[in-house]
């Protein structure tokens, strides 16, 4: 594989796409990059997770050198991350994921920032705002009110301990919804708080423990597994996260998904699946 530059050299190829997907005109320099189809029904919650051949998506930061993360810093991998962040009208994403990314910004340009102006322009065609909303979910309100991602305004949903501990530190833009007496907000609350918002299209990148919750929930229509080629183990002495934590298995026997679109950058691979009982 060569050296990419750019949405311009970036090229994914397309393996397997089932026909009829909704179809989003995207702006051509995206077009030309992810090949095939993207676009999403009136309502639907998907998630973007990157894990290791062996479904490890998180290691311990004192794990890491430099280049040793899941993804391996693979370009393609960033790239669809900002173009499924431009589709969105929300990103929501655990206290935890937060957390773990204190620089971050949850935009599509974040991720890539060359694709920046393409993102901009599927956004205006799809008559959503210029930056998709953050939103985080808390139990405790263990999180920095001074996090970037949430200076240009988002969401937090809180248990009643967070919300009391963070009202009235937020950023002026950012909103605080209380949900639950308890730490563990039930993953139906959660969707039922998003849809209050008025959020349609909704993209969760996790982490874990907040994908536990809405699988126990139900509520995850689809998900965009990027697949990265590594092998990175678990066990007692390395508790290395899975794609799937937490959350309440037993209210939901294991979820079934069927493939919807397969793509390969190098030997990353692209998945995308949509959740048996997905809302049409
Ligand atoms: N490979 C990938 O694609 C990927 C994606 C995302 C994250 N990650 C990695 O995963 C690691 C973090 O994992 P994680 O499982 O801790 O992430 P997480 O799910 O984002 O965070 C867990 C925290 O979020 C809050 N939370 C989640 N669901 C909740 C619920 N139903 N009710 C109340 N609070 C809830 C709680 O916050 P409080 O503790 O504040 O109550 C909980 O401790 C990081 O290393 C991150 O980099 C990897």
């Amino acid at each position: 594989m060569g050296p990419v530059e750019g949405p311009g050299g970036l090229r994914l190829e397309l393996l397997y796409e089932v026909p009829g997907l909704p179809a989003y005109a995207l702006p051509e320099a995206l077009a030309r990059v992810y090949g095939g189809t993207l676009g999403f029904p009136e309502h639907r919650l998907f998630g973007n997770f990157v894990a290791s051949i062996d479904g490890v998506v998180a290691m311990h930061r004192e794990d890491r050198s430099p280049g040793s993360t899941i993804g391996g810093d693979s370009e393609a991998d960033r790239f669809v991350m900002g173009l499924l962040r431009a589709c969105a009208e929300a990103v929501l994403v655990g206290a935890g994921t937060l957390r773990a990314a204190p620089g971050h910004r949850w935009t599509p340009e974040h991720a890539h920032p060359a694709g920046a102006p393409a993102f901009a322009e599927l956004r205006r065609r799809l008559g959503l705002a210029p930056a998709p909303r953050l939103v985080v979910v808390t139990g405790r309100g263990e999180l920095d009110p001074s996090h970037p991602g949430l200076e240009a305004g988002g969401l937090v949903l809180a248990g009643a301990v967070g919300g009391a501990r963070l009202r009235g530190r937020l950023p002026a833009a950012t909103s605080l919804v209380v949900l639950g007496e308890g730490m563990e907000l039930d993953g139906a609350r959660l969707l039922e708080a998003l849809r209050a918002e008025g959020h349609r299209v909704v993209l969760t990148e996790g982490g874990p423990h907040l994908l536990g919750s809405l699988l126990g929930a139900g509520g995850l229509d689809e998900l965009f597994l990027t697949v990265s080629p590594r092998l990175v183990g678990r066990g007692p002495g390395a508790a290395r996260l899975g794609l799937v934590e937490g959350g309440r298995p037993d209210l939901r026997p294991p979820a079934q998904a069927r493939l919807l679109g397969l793509r390969r950058h190098g030997s990353h691979l692209f998945i995308r699946y949509e959740l048996e009982g997905a809302a049409a």
